[in-house]
């Protein structure tokens, strides 16, 4: 990616939320636009001028003035390796070309909003919830994170604690954001695969909600190749047309991460 193609953007905060998960926010370039769900190159400054860059999600909003980005941290990893160890005041690249299919223009209408995601694959949902929008579109969005352990379900208190409180946000999030954390790999009290939950129901039965319906419900997913596809399959079963970016559909999929 030449440089006229990125921002050189300054690290203002790092979490460390496992040995394996981190978030980290910088700097916004006041040029930078994009769409709450899109996604845009991340990578580090080289001397050689060619830098390694990865798709990274936003996970702040659109309204917000840092950027925020969620990451695994793969300890050969030719840019995560790295990218791990930034501090505050290190400097990042941010591509200036954000693109990406999990928008809400891309889906037709409907009553529920199903945000199916695995691992980092949350990171998109954060900014598509904290867009005032989604709740215009959608009488109940449900935000769905599957883990293997309690420890990797990052943001959980931003999801539960602090949105709900939010000045603006908090009232309509109260009023119609659902969250629904599940474990693969330990003992919680959602347990189980997504595919799994909604096969048997399961999720439905905790929500109090109807079985999904494509009359009604629309849903975005991103996370592994492997859950996309499974995933992407069953709806496609239950009468789902995938959306694109050229035609709206009842379900949309980002496949810009998938390993
Ligand atoms: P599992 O523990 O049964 O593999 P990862 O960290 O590997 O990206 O996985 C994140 C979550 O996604 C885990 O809970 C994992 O479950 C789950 N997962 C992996 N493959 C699939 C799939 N094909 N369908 C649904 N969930 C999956």
């Amino acid at each position: 990616m030449k440089p006229n193609i990125y921002n050189v953007e300054t690290v203002t905060r790092v979490h460390h939320w496992t040995d394996r998960l981190f978030t980290f926010a910088t700097t916004r370039s006041p040029t930078l636009r994009f769409e709450n769900g899109q996604f845009t190159m991340i990578g580090l400054p080289e001397a050689s001028g060619n830098p390694i860059l990865r798709a990274y999600s936003f996970a702040s909003a659109n309204h917000e003035e840092e950027l925020e980005f969620f990451s695994i941290k793969v300890p050969d990893g030719p840019l995560t390796s790295r990218l791990q160890k930034i501090r505050k005041g290190d400097k990042v690249l941010v591509g200036r070309k954000p693109t990406g299919t999990l928008l809400t223009n891309f889906l037709l209408p409907g009553k529920r909003l199903y945000l199916f995601g695995t691992g980092t694959g949350l990171a998109p949902f954060l900014s598509i919830i904290k867009d005032p929008e989604t709740y215009e579109k959608f009488d109940t969005v449900i935000l769905v994170h599957g883990t293997r352990m309690t420890a990797d379900l990052a943001y959980a208190n931003f999801l539960t604690e602090d949105l709900p409180q939010h000045e603006y946000l908090g009232e309509v999030v109260r009023r119609k954001l659902l969250y629904y954390p599940t474990v693969t790999r330990e003992h919680f009290s959602n347990r189980g695969r997504i595919t799994a939950l909604v096969e048997s129901g399961q999720i439905f039965k905790d929500l109090g909600l109807p079985k999904m319906d494509v009359a009604t419900d629309r849903a975005m997913i991103c996370g592994s190749m492997a859950m996309l596809k499974d995933l992407r399959t069953m709806l496609v079963g239950f009468g789902f047309q995938e959306g694109t970016t050229r035609d709206a559909g009842h379900f949309v999929v980002e496949r810009a991460f998938a390993d």
